[in-house]
């Protein structure tokens, strides 16, 4: 049955804009008075209402009433929504001074969520992971990424990717899982970084693969975690098995995102440190720069040169990294707006790196625009112009949020 959705006071399609490099707001098209036609949850056109009514006069109306601007559902690219417990005393020690240091030292830091996340089962991560996707669903974003890498052992790890698992089953926002079992080396592993590391690609990946948890893998490359060698020997292995491959890069030192570039990462995410050496890199580059003002808000550092990113040419996606650490609140296009006023973001930039180029991080052809074909994942916001939704600073939320109720987990 078609179905023709309208009329909007505007759609932004976004189609036609370029993957990579700067992007100004002339090159948004724009439709006045637009119309969705939709069959099957997939999009057969889109245009001119009028038009498109008397083409299809037997297409069933949804009808959209008041000014309403229409865009592509927001693809959420780097989240770590999967975990128990929460860190608010991290948070308390930060503002108050504590370093990095002390707060692990005192307790904090990602062990903490390890151990509070070992300490919950399945069903329950499942049902809270459940809840912050249709949180982050009803504000706009119709895709997530979700890592694990709060289990950091064999059980705990298949236990973490199988609520994932459980959990796109539960909730209309689609999903994209990753292992993050190389987050850190545990606590409680009795060997070197090149040993755990070992440890997951002998013990874990093959089950990850065989059981269909994830077809991603990610390292956090840091004086904390994992060194450049290491992760360039873990990484080219999780390639030859198949995996595609992101990295939590140049958060607080550089060296991940040349590791990234060199084994053909599809995103090196974070990027803060990265400098003149680091930008050129990825601006001449397949891989996705992915910036996470969430983290940057939440630890009081710069945010990743997004600017420089897109004038050296990169393609620039925007995610939330929604953690219960570094990342604590969880709004995409809250974080997006106001990053965007410090790095001077066109709206063409921030709305590109929140749908088509996040949709290229993770290797998503099917949504990300509206345009014949593609899923109609969609988002519609309370106003005239489109210009209010970064005006608002993320304040006005969508009034409704379409997604294809498509199983394509992966
Ligand atoms: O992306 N940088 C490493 N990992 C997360 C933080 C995780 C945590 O603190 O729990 C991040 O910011
Ligand atoms: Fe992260």
């Amino acid at each position: 049955m078609k179905k023709l959705i309208g009329p909007f006071t505007q759609i932004l399609p976004l189609p036609s804009l370029s993957l990579k490099g700067v992007l100004r707001d002339e090159q948004l098209h724009i439709i006045p008075n637009g119309g969705v036609l939709t069959e099957n949850e997939l999009i057969l056109a889109v245009g001119d209402f009028e038009e498109l009514r008397k083409a299809n006069p037997k297409a069933e109306i949804e009808e959209i009433t008041g000014s309403q601007v229409l865009m592509p559902g927001f693809i959420d690219c780097h989240t770590h929504i999967c975990f128990g417990g929460k860190r608010a005393k991290d948070y308390a020690m930060r503002i108050a001074g504590k370093t990095y240091l002390e707060i692990a030292q005192s307790g904090g830091g990602i062990w903490d969520t390890v151990t509070q996340t070992r300490a919950a089962d399945e069903a329950m991560l499942t049902e809270l992971l459940v809840q912050r996707a249709n949180r982050h669903l009803a504000e706009g974003v119709t895709t997530i990424e979700v890592k694990s890498g709060y289990g950091l052992s064999l059980a705990e790890e298949l236990k973490q990717l199988r609520a994932i698992k459980a959990a796109a089953a539960k909730t209309k926002a689609k999903m994209v899982s990753t292992c993050l079992a190389a987050h850190m080396v545990p606590k409680d592993f009795n060997g070197s970084q090149r040993e755990y590391l070992e440890y997951v690609l002998h013990e874990l990946l093959p089950v990850v693969r065989e059981e269909n948890l994830a077809a991603r893998v990610d390292i956090f490359i840091e004086q904390s975690a994992f060194d450049a060698e290491n992760a360039l020997f873990y990484l080219d292995k999780a390639k030859q098995m198949g995996f595609e491959i992101t990295v939590h890069a140049d958060q607080f030192t550089t060296g991940g995102s040349k590791v990234a570039v060199e084994v053909g990462a599809l995103s090196a995410d974070h990027l803060e440190a990265s400098g003149a050496a680091e930008i050129e890199l990825l601006a001449e580059s397949n891989t996705v720069a992915v910036t996470l003002p969430g983290a940057s808000l939440g630890l009081g550092m710069p945010y990743a040169p997004a600017r420089k990113l897109l004038d050296a040419g990169a393609c620039l996606a925007i995610a939330s990294d929604w953690n219960p650490g570094s990342a604590p609140m969880g709004d995409l296009l809250m974080q997006a707006a106001v990053m965007s006023a410090s790095e001077k973001l066109t709206t063409a930039e921030v709305f590109a790196g929140l749908t088509y180029r996040a949709a290229a991080a993770l290797k998503i052809t099917n949504r990300g625009i509206l345009a014949p074909g593609m899923l109609a994942d969609m988002q519609a916001y309370p106003c005239a112009d489109y210009h209010e939704i970064l005006y608002y600073q993320g304040k006005m939320k969508p009034g409704k949020v379409w997604t294809a109720d498509f199983n394509d987990f992966g």
